[in-house]
Order: structure tokens, then C-alpha cells, then sequence
């Protein structure tokens, strides 16, 4: 299996719940490095462009809202299958619909205030790591 990496961000409600910690180490402690991290404020600019592909859906101004509402984690992450990886401990966008033992089952709120980011594909992680990390 080969080293992949991926784009994560922690989203403002977590943050504002003070699990940084708690996900940084579901990450750590299931064989993902952290490789760049930057704890930031999201423009609309760049809730806009990052969230682009969503552009049409109706949830796409509240999206927007809640992303820019406090502070978040980018990261990239690295390690075997790192981005099936990933989004198997994140779980399902909708936490209800989430499995035990995920990020966003144990963490997450809500659909919209969903407590991770994670690519979904390698094209994505592409983008979304150069997007906020460069080259
Ligand atoms: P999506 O890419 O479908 O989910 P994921 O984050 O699991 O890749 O949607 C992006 C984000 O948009 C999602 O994390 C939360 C928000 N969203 C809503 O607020 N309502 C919705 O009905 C959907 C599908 C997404
Ligand atoms: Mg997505």
C-alpha cells in the first residue's frame, strides 16, 4: 500500500469545544502523521473557494457562515491509505448516521457543524493541500 497524504481541517465547533487534542490523536494513534498544521481564521474568500464545488447547494451560504464563525485546523496528513483512512475515523457526514468510535460520532453536533474535514479522493487531496499548504 502506498504513503498518501491528505488535507484535514478541525472545524470552528470543535475548536470552540476544545478537542483538538482528542482528534489530533485518533489521527496519531491510528497511523497518521501530521506533516503541516496551522491553527487559522477563514476568509469568506477562502471558505468560498476551498468549499467551491458546493457552490450550488443550498447549504452552501450557511456552510460558508459556520466555517468563518471561529477559528480552525489545516492540516495534511501522511500515512498509508491515509485518505480512506481518514474519512473512515471521521464517519459519516451526518453524525446521527456516523458509526461508534468516529470523529463525528463521539464529537460532532450536527449535519452542518460537523466537527471534520477530510478529502474524499486523491484528486481532492491534491487540490485542498495545495489550496492552503502550496505546492
Ligand atoms: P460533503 O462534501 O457532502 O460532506 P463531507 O464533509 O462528509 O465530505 O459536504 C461538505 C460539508 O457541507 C459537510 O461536511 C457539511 C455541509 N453540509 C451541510 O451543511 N448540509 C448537507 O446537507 C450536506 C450534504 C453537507
Ligand atoms: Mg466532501
Amino acid at each position: 500500500m502506498a504513503i498518501e497524504r491528505t488535507f484535514s481541517i478541525i472545524k470552528p465547533d470543535a475548536v470552540a469545544k476544545n478537542v483538538i487534542g482528542k482528534i489530533v490523536s485518533r489521527f496519531e494513534s491510528n497511523g497518521l502523521k501530521i506533516v503541516e498544521m496551522q491553527l487559522k481564521q477563514l476568509s469568506r474568500e477562502e471558505a468560498e473557494g476551498f468549499y467551491a464545488e458546493h457552490k450550488e447547494r443550498p447549504f452552501f451560504g450557511d456552510l460558508v457562515e459556520f466555517m468563518t464563525s471561529g477559528p480552525v485546523v489545516v492540516q495534511v496528513l501522511e500515512g498509508e491509505n491515509a485518505i480512506t483512512l481518514n474519512r473512515d475515523l471521521m464517519g459519516a457526514t451526518n453524525p446521527q448516521e456516523a458509526a461508534e468510535g468516529t470523529i463525528r460520532r463521539d464529537f460532532a453536533q450536527s449535519i452542518d457543524a460537523n466537527a471534520v474535514h477530510g478529502s474524499d479522493s486523491a484528486t481532492s487531496a491534491e487540490r485542498e493541500i495545495a489550496y492552503f499548504f502550496g505546492k
